[in-house]
């Protein structure tokens, strides 16, 4: 058996070494390993090796079998970079790699620190609050009696310890009375969220704006200057703005505020944009009770207050026509603000 055994390695490792390509090497190895390969059919034959010899001839197959897959295995692996080389021919890898597209900030984002960037021009500082409120403080407080509709279940996302989802961000107007004495000049961007029924002009999670100014003597006229001149920086010096009577449990007098929309292709109307008003004396009682220290004595102090819609603002700005297209992440509708 010692003969044919070494003919089989020798004749394998010859074939091996000659295979050109991966189809003459595998056409190698199922010639002398596969089923009826010729090493395979020696193997079945050690049934028939006298006993003695079965040690000697097992260790010659042994070697054998190791020395072919081993130089399969090298002759596979010479083979693939042959196959890399190639394919890698013409190529110049030292040319700079393509550009990664760039991502870029959300159309939300951009209004948002563009209307920071005005207000805080004119002195108003950030402040925040919770988005999971107390009723104290988002409605209570701003003088929202029990049965507003806005307090609602329908309305309004309740939790079972009775805290809700903040409906507005005019609770932060009430926490920051509660931690600074006048003159008080925040504005408060942030979250809110109702029930609403979700369409192309409603989501159940919006952005507002709002703001608070309280100092001695707070005018109406103050009121009217400030968010005149933030909606003529926000959309132009040539926009329209009208302040509309209203009333808000918090404010009063209290107006809501529209622009004129010019949209391409569509008849001018006006649009509402924000609420506003000059701080009620009941809001300014309310927080006297809590703080007991007077700062806020309605006879001393007066103060305006407005909150904006950041989405509503956004969607004017570039003409939105779906507001659920500000929270789909459709990288084709936000490339368009790179
Ligand atoms: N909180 C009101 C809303 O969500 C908006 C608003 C109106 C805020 C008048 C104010 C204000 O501060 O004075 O509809």
């Amino acid at each position: 058996m010692k003969d044919p055994i070494e003919a089989i390695q020798a004749d394998a490792l010859a074939c091996i070494a000659a295979a050109a390509d991966p189809r003459a090497l595998d056409d190698a190895r199922v010639a002398v390993l596969g089923k009826k390969g010729t090493l395979t059919e020696v193997s079945a034959g050690m049934r028939d090796v006298p006993k003695d010899d079965k040690a000697a001839v097992g260790a010659l197959l042994n070697t054998a079998r190791n020395a072919i897959t081993a130089a399969l295995e090298e002759k596979q692996l010479a083979l693939q970079n042959i196959a890399d080389q190639q394919a890698l021919e013409g190529i110049d890898l030292t040319l700079p790699a393509r550009a990664l597209p760039h991502g870029s900030l959300h159309p939300l984002t951009l209004l948002r620190h563009q209307a920071i960037s005005i207000l805080r021009r004119m002195g108003f500082a950030l402040a925040e609050g919770p988005e999971i409120e107390d009723e104290f403080h988002c409605f209570d407080a701003l003088n929202t009696p029990q049965d507003h509709p806005a307090r609602n279940e329908k309305d309004t996302f309740y939790f079972a310890s009775g805290k809700l989802l903040r409906t507005h961000t005019s609770s932060v107007q009430v926490r920051t009375m509660e931690s600074q004495v006048p003159p008080v000049r925040i504005i408060a961007p942030g979250s809110a969220y109702r029930r609403d029924e979700i369409d192309a002009t409603h989501l159940s999670v919006f952005n507002q704006l709002e703001g608070l100014y309280i100092d001695s003597d707070v005018s109406l006229g103050d009121l009217k200057g400030t968010l005149e001149y933030f909606f003529h920086e926000l959309f132009g010096p040539a926009t329209e703005v009208r302040f509309r009577p209203h009333f808000f449990p918090f404010t009063e007098p209290s107006f809501e505020i529209d622009v004129k929309l010019h949209a391409k292709g569509q008849a001018p109307r006006w649009i509402e944009v924000a609420g506003c008003g000059m701080v009620d004396p009941a809001v300014f009682d309310a927080i006297s009770a809590s703080r007991k220290d007077g700062a806020y004595d309605p006879n001393k102090v007066t103060g305006f207050a407005f909150g904006m819609g950041l989405d509503r603002l956004a969607m004017i700005r570039w003409g939105i026509k779906d507001i659920r297209l500000l929270i789909e992440n459709d990288v084709r509708f936000l490339k368009q603000f790179a």
